[in-house]
Formats: structure tokens, C-alpha cells, sequence
């Protein structure tokens, strides 16, 4: 079992959230998931930003505030981005398919999990982000051993 269980970030800009981001993006791996857990305007979509940028998506990365999910296709895996802020229709969940999007090959990153009331399988990591007076201060936690394992890859790359 590797020893890392907890990162701490303080980020003064959003240039610090991209760079967290895209340190994140290059330790993740096929089948992880993630909860980006904050209020509103605490930057989850910001970092997702940075990830995604890192693992070579080029375009205009948009909040799927009301498709709830929008996919990219990058060359390592599919990473699928939630916001389910606005999630209201449990039946959804299912007819969407929603469910098989947590997969092994893919990557999941999700906005406001606590409003898919439990339908989502555990994370591997949490990511929470507090709004400080100047920038945030996101914690990860790993929940599982692949969430240690990207805990451990993240950390050995040099601080943004
Ligand atoms: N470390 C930081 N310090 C200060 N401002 C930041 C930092 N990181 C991001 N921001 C800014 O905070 C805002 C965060 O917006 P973002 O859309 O990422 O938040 P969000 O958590 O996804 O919100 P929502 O729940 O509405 O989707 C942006 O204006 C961004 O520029
Ligand atoms: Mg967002």
C-alpha cells in the first residue's frame, strides 16, 4: 500500500489551478474517478481545465451545467466531466446510461456528487476546494488503492 493518503494545495491565481491541473491530469490513469467537491466559483472546472489542456485537448472546455456531462476523447482514455448541479431526474441517471461512464478505461471527473443522491459508484480520490480571501486551498483525499497509487505519481512531480 503506498504511504500517501492526503494533499494540500494553496493556490493564490487560477494560473495555480491550471498548473494543479495539469500536474493532476499527467498522474492520472484508466478507471479512475474523481469528486471535485466546493461551492460555487471554487474552481473544479478550472482544474478540469488544466487537466484536460494537459492531456492535449486543445478546444474551449465549457461547464456541462446543462447537458451534465460532456466527453473528450484524448489519447490515453475517455474522460467524461460531470456537473451535476442541476441533476433533478433520478430516471436520468439510467436512461442516459450514465452508470456505464465508470469503467475501467475511462476517467470520471465530477461536479457536485451530493446531487446525484447516491447514485454514484465511491471515488477513488476527493478533491475539495475552499474559497480563501486571496485563492483556494483544495485538499485530495484517496479513497482507494488506485486513488493512493495517483496520490503518490502526483506527488513525486514538482510543485506548479
Ligand atoms: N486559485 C484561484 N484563486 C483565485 N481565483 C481562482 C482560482 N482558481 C480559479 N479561480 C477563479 O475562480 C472562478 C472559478 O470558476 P470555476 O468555473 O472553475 O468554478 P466551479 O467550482 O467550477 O464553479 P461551479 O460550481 O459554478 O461549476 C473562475 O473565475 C476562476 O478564474
Ligand atoms: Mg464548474
Amino acid at each position: 500500500m503506498s504511504e500517501f493518503l492526503i494533499l494540500r494545495f494553496d493556490l493564490p491565481d487560477e494560473a495555480a489551478t491550471l498548473a494543479l491541473g495539469a500536474r493532476l491530469g499527467r498522474a492520472l490513469a484508466p478507471g479512475l474517478s474523481l469528486w471535485l467537491e466546493g461551492d460555487l466559483g471554487a474552481g473544479k472546472t478550472t482544474l478540469t481545465r488544466g487537466v484536460l489542456r494537459e492531456l492535449g485537448f486543445a478546444g474551449r472546455v465549457k461547464s456541462p451545467t446543462y447537458t451534465l456531462v460532456e466527453l473528450y476523447e484524448l489519447s490515453r482514455f475517455n474522460l467524461y466531466h460531470f456537473d451535476l448541479y442541476r441533476f433533478v431526474d433520478p430516471d436520468e441517471w439510467e436512461d442516459a446510461g450514465f452508470r456505464e461512464y465508470f469503467n475501467a478505461a475511462s476517467v470520471c471527473l465530477v461536479e457536485w456528487p451530493d446531487k446525484a443522491g447516491g447514485r454514484l459508484p465511491q471515488p477513488d480520490l476527493r478533491v475539495q476546494f475552499d474559497i480563501l480571501d486571496d485563492g483556494r486551498r483544495i485538499r485530495i483525499d484517496a479513497l482507494t488503492e488506485a486513488g493512493r497509487l495517483c496520490i503518490a505519481r502526483l506527488n513525486s512531480t514538482c510543485q506548479p
